[in-house]
């Protein structure tokens, strides 16, 4: 029986765990819940799985939920009470669903006590990749792939016999990151000056939160990718390789130095990707549906247009950069999604947003901890200023 304590639980990728823990009940005990607002739903779900310890970020959202909590909850309230749910709940794995860089500090704080980490949260590796992994060599707590295309690398390490925080590079020739493409890949005739949030929003293969969908169609979401396999594998930027992939049936491969190449298929149902990160190295029957070939027929691959899609272009230059940069394109990228989903910006806009806080910054070479915070701070406000300004 494994503890689980799960941050982002209302969310997407919080949801399918929750389903998962259903379908493997004798598996996972669910310990500990954070939520970032929505109190009622982490207080049914609390109720459901019979949960003591919860935390929610929001100030507001905690006071009402200390209101209507049941006698007997242990709440936690704001950024740090989701850190000291981390800290102070006994626990075996914690599982990070938070969307962005919220997600960094309950992280460490799960890395500090040596505890496993299984990792949705792409933005906590961009930014602070090297402070992440260095803290999970020490402690020995280990990170487990939940990104789907990470988890399937991490499947096709493991049938290697590469297990999570080894170098893979020396066995490796390349890494190859899928990605559906989102909405607009396909879609050459698309004006990005006059998309609306909700076609934005139609990803048409996964059902997921806002701010991924989002990234998704900007193909942002492949460029944080990239930053993440680097670091989770320990494989040079330029031997990871993106190619656009509409089926979204092959969620990653690996080739091998011997020229040989595993992949990993699956419905695209982020279950799969959860079931596997929190049963590692084991593999248990959830229930899951299997693949039908006479019905997917074809599979394509084609490479992405890195012109019409220019994130993924800057975030192969922050990555490659490296430093703060990565941690400034996070940031400046977050506030934009943000903007965007507000309707105060074109979709146009985030690329423009994100390449302009990236000129305007002083790249810090090594930053600690406190220098990724400043950084962070300094291209949020930076990316409301550049936003402000009439193109
Ligand atoms: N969805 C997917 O299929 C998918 C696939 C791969 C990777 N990911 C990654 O997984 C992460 C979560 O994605 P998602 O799609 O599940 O997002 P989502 O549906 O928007 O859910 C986000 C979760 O984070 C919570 N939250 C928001 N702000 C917070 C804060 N400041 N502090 C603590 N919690 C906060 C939300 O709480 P409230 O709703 O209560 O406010 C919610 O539980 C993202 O990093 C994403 O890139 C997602």
């Amino acid at each position: 029986m494994k503890r689980l304590i799960l941050l982002g639980s209302t969310g997407s990728i919080g949801d399918s765990t929750l389903k998962v823990v259903r379908a493997l009940p004798d598996c996972f005990q669910v310990v500990g819940l954070a939520a970032g607002s929505d109190w009622k739903k982490l207080i049914q779900q609390a109720a459901e799985f019979g949960v003591r310890d919860v935390a929610v970020a929001d100030g507001d959202s905690a006071a009402e939920c200390g209101r209507h909590a049941p006698a007997g909850m242990n709440l936690r309230a704001g950024a740090g009470g989701i850190e000291a749910l981390v800290r102070e709940t006994e626990a075996d794995c914690v599982v990070c669903a938070v969307v962005g860089l919220a997600g960094l500090r309950p992280v460490l704080a799960a890395l500090q006590r040596g505890l496993d980490v299984a990792l949705a949260t792409k933005e906590v590796l961009v930014a602070a990749g090297p402070i992440v992994m260095d803290l999970s060599r020490r402690t020995g707590g280990r990170l487990l792939p939940v990104d789907s295309e990470h988890n399937a690398v991490f499947q096709c390490l493991a049938g290697a016999g590469i297990p999570p925080g080894a170098k893979a590079d020396a066995q490796v020739r390349r890494i190859v990151l899928t990605a559906s493409g989102g909405p607009f890949s396909s879609r050459r005739e698309i004006d990005f000056d006059r998309v609306t949030v909700k076609e934005a929003l139609a990803h048409p293969r996964w059902n997921m939160g806002r701010k991924v969908t989002i990234d998704s169609a900007t193909l942002m979401n492949k460029g944080l990718e990239i930053m993440e396999a680097h670091w989770l594998f320990g494989v040079p930027l330029a031997k990871i390789e993106v190619l656009i992939h509409p089926e979204s049936i092959v969620h990653s491969m690996v080739e091998f130095v011997d020229g040989s190449l595993l992949a990993q298929l699956s419905p695209p149902d982020m279950r799969f990707a959860i079931q596997y990160a929190l049963t590692w190295p084991e593999r248990r029957d959830g229930g899951l549906p299997s693949l039908d070939f006479t019905k997917i027929r074809l599979l394509h691959f084609e490479e992405p247009d890195m012109t019409r899609f220019p994130c993924l272009r800057l975030a192969r230059e922050a990555a490659t950069t490296g430093g703060s940069l990565p941690c400034v394109l996070n940031a400046a990228n977050e506030v934009a999604v943000d903007q965007f989903l507000e309707g105060r910006i074109p979709f146009s806009g985030i690329a423009r947003t994100v390449e302009q806080v990236m000129d305007a910054h002083e790249v810090i070479r090594a930053p600690d901890l406190e220098g990724l915070v400043a950084a962070d701070a300094w291209a949020r406000g930076q990316a409301l200023l550049a936003m402000a300004q009439p193109v």
